[in-house]
């Protein structure tokens, strides 16, 4: 019997269909209506039986900081809720950091995501931190956890590219330290000119190292922030927009109507994509409004009407910029139900679409999905449908990566004593 392989029984998919999953050699090699497949070719403890509950493909995280994961409170907690606050703690934190902090702190966040079912994770790493020390902790913990997860590593410039006299030298010097994209923060430099330079620098270094390009852009309610039509227009002219993403562009929320129609034609004409981070976008934006006060989303909704691939990430878990969180993109999903207005019955399908197939595409990962020939990954949840889990966020009772086992949850088990005897409790509603 190979270590990597595997067979599901009675698992439902997010169209509903029962089914079995058998997975041979770490690749799906038949999806088959329930009671078809065969457990008898597998080992007992190469098989599970979902009992009709939910199973999809292994969640992913597109959007993460895990070198600044886990520091919240320390210094000192964010009291004006605005992103330069937050980036004014973090300043004072990456003062004495050391590999060994970054990997304990981001190693505890990487088993909270893969206990939840994430099995692919893109992080950002700060290289205004000027020793570099993020990069060598993020290249090793990449290394170590390479059983559980694949891991994405950006170059941002957190502090700016041409704010300081050698932050372009440490991006440059970064990008030949073993990232996988390259980052920028135009927002953040001193003037409109050298937020233009630096997206022209990125693109540049990402062009010569061969790398995709993730950016933080507009991440301000500020309806003067205009980089995502530079990133956009640069993109298309380099004929890189499917190796390019806009992180955040929450901006486009406070634009005037012509205007963002312009952007968004401009994001789906180049085939750049966009992920929008609701649980730091929730408490960030705003944060500088009187009554009433903006939500400053980006118009999620405009950009998928348009054609523009919209992923769905976390941003933060317990930093100066989000206090909360426990590594779970169904939480960032909920957050998104309330705060973007998609609370409706038919927008259930559009955040499984984000949570899955939105964000391996805004990763470049090729055959993803619950099909035959693709990895061997799969997550059960403790809940009957689509609809059920994005309501409970439940336990993941199994999470499957490329035909091994890798992380099991024990549901919790609600009990309430009547006076006729003791009644069990299920949240689920069918
Ligand atoms: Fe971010």
């Amino acid at each position: 019997m190979h270590t990597h392989d595997y067979i599901l029984t009675n698992g439902r998919t997010l169209s509903g269909d029962t089914v079995d999953i058998e997975i041979r050699s770490g690749i799906i090699d038949r999806i088959v209506p329930a009671g078809e497949g065969d457990p008898g070719d597998f080992d007992s403890d190469r098989q599970h039986d979902a009992n009709r509950r939910l199973v999809t493909p292994p969640l992913i995280e597109p959007h993460l900081h895990l070198d600044a994961t886990q520091t919240a409170g320390d210094p000192s907690w964010n009291k004006s809720g605005t992103l330069t606050e937050g980036i004014e703690i973090w300043d004072g934190y990456k003062k004495d950091i050391s590999v060994s902090d970054i990997v304990d702190r981001a190693t505890r966040t990487v088993e909270w995501y893969v206990a939840h079912g994430v099995t692919r994770i893109r992080t950002h790493a700060d290289v205004t931190e000027s020793s570099l020390t993020t990069i060598e902790a993020l290249v090793e913990l990449r290394n170590q956890l390479s059983d559980i997860v694949d891991i994405q590593i950006v170059a941002f410039p957190q502090d700016g590219v041409f704010t300081n006299y050698n932050h372009e030298a440490l991006l440059r010097e970064s990008a030949e330290m073993g990232v996988d994209l390259i980052g920028a923060i135009p927002h953040a430099e001193h003037t409109r000119e050298d937020g233009v330079a630096s997206i022209n620098l990125a693109c540049d270094l990402a062009e010569s190292f061969d790398m995709g390009l993730d950016l933080h852009i507009d991440e301000t309610d500020d309806p003067g922030s205009r980089f995502t039509e530079v990133l956009a227009s640069e993109a298309m002219k380099r004929d890189i927009g499917q190796k390019t993403v806009a992180s955040h562009a929450t901006a486009l929320h406070s634009y005037p109507n012509s205007y963002a129609e312009k952007v968004i034609s401009l994001l789906a004409e180049s085939d750049v994509s966009v992920i929008t981070n609701p649980p730091d976008n929730s408490v960030l934006q705003g944060s500088y409004d009187d009554y009433p006060r903006r939500r400053g989303h980006t118009r999620i909704d405009e950009l998928q009407e348009a054609g523009v691939t919209v992923g769905i990430g976390h941003d933060s878990v317990l930093d100066p910029w989000y206090h909360y969180g426990v590594a779970d993109p169904l939480d960032a999903a909920f957050i998104l139900v309330h705060y973007a207005h998609m609370a409706g019955r038919e927008d259930v399908e559009t955040l499984w679409q984000m949570l899955t197939e939105a964000n391996a595409d805004v990763l470049g990962i090729e055959g993803y999905g619950l099909q035959e020939g693709t990895r061997g990954s799969l997550v059960v949840f403790d809940a009957p449908d689509g609809f059920n889990a994005l309501r409970q966020q439940p336990a993941r009772t199994l999470v499957v990566n490329a035909g091994k086992p890798v992380a099991e949850t024990e549901p919790a088990n609600s009990h309430v004593y009547r006076e006729n005897g003791t009644q069990s409790v299920s949240f689920n509603y069918e």
